[in-house]
């Protein structure tokens, strides 16, 4: 924010920077008419660089809560296949909420085709927001701001979802905020974890739910993503470790493939746990066993593509029931990710990398988190290590706009709105984005 901006006050300058918004970019404004204040305020707010999409370091205090203000967010999220939306205000309600889902043309193409997906976020992305708006029943004006996912993701796709939301906002002179895709999966459950507060106690503000925040392990497991994160106090993230090749939800959503299940409606990871459950409730015997990978590497990555080759192995032979196969990589890819998360709570415990307090809280997040095996071998972990475990919702583990805009929120509250909120003309997506710095063995 320019200097001359600071000396407004809020509403002046949401009114200043619809006026920048609007001049195109080398105007003279010598002769508009402005007053002296003002005309300094849009000469620096035109001329000020664009900024950086980096996570400001300082956690001072939250606003909201002196304030007593809440925040009424716009989120939009576009980064892979699900054209998302919604309106979710800060103490922990969803508004309006809307998804144009392309499971159609995954189906089609066998895995998403960026183009393809592209074209469709193009068809969806405008109504998909009307329809959040709509059911929030509020106008673009009364929002406090409008957030969307800057990445990591596909490029294509991530543009799509930047371009409409830096067109709302400069059109309606709106704060612009953007959102790292990772770290809105990871923030996602700490939304219900204030909204249940509430229902307890009305009293409850959402401040607490921020000071409130303890130190924890996040295991992101999505289509895209397969990593292992430490969260502190403040917000700050650490990568223990992440894939050294395949994620898991590829890992699942390939074997589905393999064993030419139909994953109509309902994408390869749950076809392939539904099968699994069905011949675990058979309750025939196996000798199928996959090896666990890595099981040499005393780290906190992980490996999915030796796995999937085992399984194409075994269906070359022949020989196994689909339901077996299905049962075996389930067992093998949850016991894998369970040994890396039980490594990296230790690593924690024992101060083996630069963390500094310990951990309290075991959070998974990303489309395999709705993954009921995998959902109750944690809670062993969390149990066994002391941890609370942290889990969305199962809607709100995959993609989607409420995320996006509770990220923003959180981030609101943490920082303050002015010290988030950035021109979006001529920012641009990033599509590779680490969420933290890398501090496992051999950085
Ligand atoms: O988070 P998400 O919606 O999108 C990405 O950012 O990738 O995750 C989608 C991934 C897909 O690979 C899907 O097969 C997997 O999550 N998945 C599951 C389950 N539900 C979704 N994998 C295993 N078990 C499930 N129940
Ligand atoms: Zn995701």
């Amino acid at each position: 924010m320019s200097a001359a901006e600071q000396e407004l006050g809020e509403k002046d300058r949401r009114k200043l920077r619809q006026k920048i918004a609007a001049l195109p970019r080398n105007t003279d404004l010598s002769n508009l008419g402005y007053a002296p204040q003002e005309l300094k305020a849009l000469r620096e707010g035109m001329q000020y660089p664009q900024l950086e999409i980096e996570t400001v370091d300082n956690a001072e205090t939250s606003r909201l809560p002196k304030n007593g203000k809440e925040w009424i967010v716009l989120g939009i999220e576009t980064s892979c296949d699900d054209t998302a939306a919604a309106v979710v205000c800060s103490d922990g309600r969803i508004l309006g909420e809307s998804v144009a889902k392309q499971d159609e043309l995954n189906d089609l193409y066998g895995g998403v085709k960026p183009g393809a997906a592209r074209d469709a976020h193009a068809q969806h992305i405008e109504a998909t927001i009307s329809n959040a708006l709509e059911q929030a029943a509020i106008s673009v004006e009364q929002l406090d701001a409008v957030a969307v996912t800057m990445g990591p993701g596909l490029e294509l796709c991530l543009r799509v979802g930047f371009h409409a939301a830096s067109a709302l906002a400069v059109q309606h002179g709106i704060p612009f905020l953007s959102v790292h895709h990772l770290e809105a999966h990871c923030l996602v459950a700490n939304m219900f974890r204030l909204a249940s507060r509430q229902q307890e106690d009305p009293r409850a503000v959402a401040e607490d739910a921020f000071q409130e925040q303890a130190p924890a392990i996040v295991l992101l497991v999505s289509g895209g993503h397969c990593q292992l994160i430490r969260r502190d106090r403040q917000g700050h993230y650490e990568v223990y470790g992440g894939t050294v090749d395949d994620s898991i939800g590829e890992a699942f959503d390939k074997v589905a493939r393999l064993l030419q299940l139909d994953v109509a409606g309902c994408g390869g990871g749950p076809a392939v746990e539904r099968l699994a459950a069905e011949w675990a409730l058979e309750g025939k015997a196996s000798s199928l066993v996959f090896p666990i990978p890595m099981r040499k590497y005393r780290n906190c990555n992980m490996s999915y593509a030796g796995l999937k080759t085992a399984v194409r192995l075994a269906v070359e032979k022949g020989s196994f029931d689909k339901g077996e196969i299905a049962f075996a990589f389930q067992a093998a890819a949850v016991k894998h990710l369970m040994e890396r998360t039980a490594r990296a709570i230790e690593w924690s415990k024992s101060g083996a990398v630069d963390s500094g307090d310990h951990v309290r809280e075991l959070t998974v997040c990303g489309g395999v988190a709705s993954n009921q095996q995998l959902r109750s071998a944690l809670q062993d972990i969390a149990q066994k290590h002391a941890l609370d475990l942290v889990v969305p919702p199962v809607k709100y583990c995959t993609d989607n706009g409420v995320m996006i805009a509770w990220a923003a929120i959180e981030k609101i509250e943490r920082y303050g709105l002015h010290t988030l909120q950035v021109d979006p003309r001529g920012l641009e997506v990033r599509a590779r984005w680490p969420l933290g710095k890398y501090v496992g063995p051999g950085r």
